[in-house]
């Protein structure tokens, strides 16, 4: 691919700046030497100077005449407005001042270009991979209080992906109180290329039911998606896109923003009386205030924004390019996973050396890589009213301890894994009999438990170090591959013990930034372990986490029919290479439903692949089941893992059917997953028309697997890459629900 060598453009008169990408041009400039403005964001342009879209009448241009300040300042397209300079839409930056106020007025100072990306102190970040990258700043001040901002931007050109930031200065001479300051706002028209009105793109749920699409008309007013609980949780994804009326895979324009952030966000679009939106992204500015002293600096975690011009597919294929290369880190950023039976649903708290050794060995015998031992193998945990906090092990459960337990994996040629819950603090624990004020809790007042547990106030260092020294303890005395981070309950009755009263208001952000930082000296301490971030599943599923951990568990959810809908949300804006996914039993634990256990497979082999079932009780016909999938595994990760996702059909939308295929960067081979959910009277044949191929490439088609079991490595046909995409293939139908067939498409 011919990257650009100058992603960052600047007019002649130095008032205009035009950020490129690949297939995208983003524009701003400088109103009357003051303001900042939002010119353009959309398909690429040659265009840097586009000063002629602001043809304001003479009343509404600031310095010709003061008359109308407040109206102008109320329709000008800012690229990031301040507060209370008489623009009525969602402001960005506010700031209490010494007397007061709230005021802030950011007029335009100057700019830099810098070739590569600094990283963010403490917050996750992108970062340049091969191919350099530029990053433009931009200096606003507010001469009032001394606010000075700086906006950042910094282009991914192959991925088509622009990320921003800000940080926010105290340049004058006293305490200021900042009482929000988003991360990026865009103020752009309301409507796509052909007039019509955008629609708001974005994904809900709850536990074992995250990730749900929902499209909507954008109305006028401010329509949003939110978190206040401390973290991302699992009832909105901080995305938003904003899309053309009827957008599908392949066409219709698409913007979309991700917030790399784990904390409370704020997501929000605004429509104004003309119809023109501003988009807004940024720590909720609810339960957030920020002490800045004369000299400090704020740092805002950051937004990557993407624009496709070629609907939803595209948008997903650049988030995911994103996140590969410029955001997951670590050892297993590019490899294979080792293949895991975690021990959670063929368990719960009832299990012993014995047990998880009897999985082990049989896990082993049909090639499975690594046991994972989930919760209760600490303190005197049996069940989930005790023991948070006290991370030793449980000895009468593990006799011999982690130790024995691994020495005893690894002669066998097995991994290790080993879950924890960090920030949870069990009233019953040793730990909170020691520390009470570790938790975060209101002094004199009972806080409301969730599943009986409190939150361990990560925002001090004297806990983040009592944590770390435990989980190092832990890790050091055995040979742990793998660690799973769960974290099961939102956060309430919010107080820190370590925060004056002026700056409680800095809990829930410090809390996140905790989180961070434990994470981040865990991975410098064991720079092989595997991390996998969870939450009940998904409630903690966004892109700040996947910066510290390569994957996280997507739901407690393991039905595979729930998780065709589940994984397809989750697809739409992340890797497959990161969403957890598991074969488990039936009838499954959460919705009783019985799928064909191949089809179980096929499913969990478009993410990270694994096992969470009691494998001593499986039958000899569903070990030869997973003895195939563990070989379907090695075969395909790789492609699953680095190749390009393509949606070709959704059970969602017709309702009977769900297919989709995952094409190797060199468009060599496909490999193409079809589920047939729902059984249809009069059962159809299905007509499949693939994707991303090369058009002038000849392919020869296999079927390579059915849940069925009937034929394997059949030739269905061999045809070019525009046949294929075009004319299509026809998959025979099935009989039963949940059935499936995997094909690979070779080049010949
Ligand atoms: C919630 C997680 O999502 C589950 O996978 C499991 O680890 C339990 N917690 C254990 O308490």
């Amino acid at each position: 691919m011919n990257y650009i060598v100058h992603s960052v453009l600047v007019s002649d008169g130095g008032d205009s700046f035009r950020i490129d990408t690949a297939n995208t041009s983003y524009v701003i400039g400088i109103q009357d030497g003051l303001y900042l403005g939002h010119f353009y964001y959309g398909a690429k342009i040659p265009e840097t100077d586009l000063s002629y879209k602001t043809a304001f009448a003479p009343p509404m241009s600031p310095v010709k005449t003061s008359r109308e300040l407040c109206v102008f300042m109320d329709c000008y397209n800012f690229e990031y407005p301040g507060w209370g300079t008489g623009d009525s839409r969602e402001g960005a930056l506010k700031a209490i001042d010494s007397n007061g106020t709230s005021r802030v007025n950011l007029l335009y100072k100057g700019y830099r270009i810098s070739s590569g990306k600094e990283p963010i102190p403490g917050l996750p970040s992108t970062f340049a991979a091969e191919d350099p990258v530029e990053t433009l700043e931009i200096d606003l001040q507010d001469p009032d209080t001394g606010l000075s901002v700086t906006l950042f931007y910094t282009a991914f050109p192959e991925c088509d992906v622009i990320a921003r930031r800000v940080e926010v200065k105290n340049e004058g001479g006293h305490d200021l109180d900042l009482q929000r300051v988003l991360s990026a706002t865009m103020d752009m028209p309301g409507v796509d290329r052909q007039g019509r009105p955008f629609e708001l793109l974005t994904y809900h749920g709850t536990w074992a039911r995250e990730f749900t699409k929902e499209i909507r008309p954008i109305g006028f007013g401010r329509t949003g998606v939110v978190s206040i609980c401390g973290k991302t949780g699992n009832r909105m994804q901080s995305f938003l896109g904003l899309v053309s009326p009827a957008v599908s895979q392949e066409q219709g324009q698409v913007y979309g923003l991700q917030f790399l952030y784990s904390g409370n966000f704020s997501s929000m679009v605004e429509k104004g009386p003309n119809g023109d939106i501003r988009v807004s992204m940024g720590i909720h500015p609810e339960e957030f205030s920020w002490k800045l002293c004369p000299g400090e600096t704020f740092h805002s975690p950051e937004v990557v924004l993407t624009y496709s011009d070629a609907g939803l597919g595209k948008m997903s294929r650049n988030f995911h390019d994103l996140y590969r290369a410029h955001l997951i880190r670590g050892k297993y950023k590019d490899k294979k996973r080792p293949i895991l039976i975690n021990n959670w649903e063929a368990t719960y708290f009832d299990f012993d050396h014995d047990k998880l050794l009897s999985i082990a060995k049989q896990a082993k015998e049909c090639g499975i890589e690594m046991l994972v031992v989930d919760d209760g193998w600490f303190g005197k945990r049996n069940d989930d009213n005790t023991s948070l906090g006290d991370w030793t092990v449980n000895e009468e459960k593990l006799p011999g301890g982690i130790r024995r337990l691994s020495d005893e994996l690894s002669a066998m040629g097995m991994k290790l894994g080993l879950w924890f819950e960090p920030e949870m603090v069990s009233p019953d624990s040793d730990l909170f009999r020691a520390h009470p004020d570790y938790a975060i809790a209101i002094p004199g007042r009972e806080p409301a438990r969730s599943r009986n547990q409190l939150v361990l106030d990560v925002s001090r260092k004297e806990v983040r170090d009592y944590l770390f020294d435990s989980i190092r303890k832990v890790l050091e005395s055995a040979d742990i591959a793998y660690v799973k981070w769960d974290m099961n309950r939102h956060l309430s009755d919010l107080y820190s013990a370590g925060l004056p009263s002026g700056r409680q208001g800095e809990l829930m952000h410090r809390f996140t930034l905790g989180v961070y930082d434990l994470q981040e000296r865990l991975l410098s301490a064991f720079p092989d372990l595997l991390l996998e971030n969870c939450s009940s599943g998904g409630a903690r599923f966004d892109p700040g986490m996947l910066y510290y951990s390569p994957q996280i568990w997507t739901s407690d959810d393991t039905d595979a029919y729930e998780r065709i809908r589940i994984q397809a949300g989750a697809q739409t804006l992340y890797p497959l290479s990161c969403l957890g996914a598991h074969v488990s039993i039936c009838p499954n634990h959460v919705t009783g439903r019985t799928v064909p256990f191949m089809t179980r497979g096929i499913v969990a082999l478009a993410g990270t692949f694994g096992y969470e079932l009691d494998i001593t009780q499986l039958s000899e016909e569903d070990k030869a089941h997973i003895r195939r999938q563990v070989e379907l595994f090695h075969t395909y990760n790789d492609l699953i893992r680095n190749g390009d996702f393509y949606r070709i059909a959704s059970f969602a939308d017709n309702g009977f059917y769900d297919c989709y295929g995952v094409v190797s960067k060199d468009k060599k081979e496909m490999l193409l997953t079809f589920l047939h959910v729902m059984n249809q009277p009069c059962m159809p044949n299905r007509h499949i028309c693939l994707k991303g191929l090369a058009p002038e490439k000849r392919y020869r088609v296999f079927l390579v697997e059915e849940s069925s079991g009937k034929e394997k490595k059949d030739i269905v046909c061999e045809a070019f890459g525009s046949t294929l995409m075009n004319a299509g293939i026809v998959i025979p139908c099935m009989y039963g629900d949940f059935q499936s067939a995997l094909y690979h498409i070779e080049e010949v």
